[in-house]
């Protein structure tokens, strides 16, 4: 088992887990894990995720701000809908 063979098949794990509890993305157990470690989004705090699409952090944030938290998601991406979740899709020129 090479490191490379080993790093892809976590990606995948986490792939196949956001899939089954319906994260946008894997990057969304990054997040989970590094806030439960470091504890930088609490209740009731705002979060701004600059570069949201497909929206799998904005995901985690949500659930940990709790309903008097906010969360805004900014893309050059759409964002597809979802409850609960703000996004502002920017168009640059
Ligand atoms: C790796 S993805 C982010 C994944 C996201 N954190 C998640 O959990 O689903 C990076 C995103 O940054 C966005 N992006 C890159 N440059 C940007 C910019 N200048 N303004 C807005 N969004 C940008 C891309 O469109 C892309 O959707």
């Amino acid at each position: 088992m090479t490191k490379k063979w080993l790093r892809e098949r976590a990606k995948d794990y986490y792939y196949r887990l956001a899939k089954s509890e319906g994260y946008r993305s894997r990057a969304a157990y990054k997040l989970l894990q590094t806030s439960e470690k470091y504890r930088f989004i609490k209740r009731g705090y705002v979060v701004l995720d600059l570069g949201a699409a497909p929206g799998g952090w904005m995901q985690i944030a949500r659930e940990l701000v709790g309903k008097d938290g906010y969360v805004l998601g900014v893309d050059l991406e759409t964002i597809e809908g979802s409850s609960g979740i703000m996004w502002l899709h920017l168009l640059v020129i």
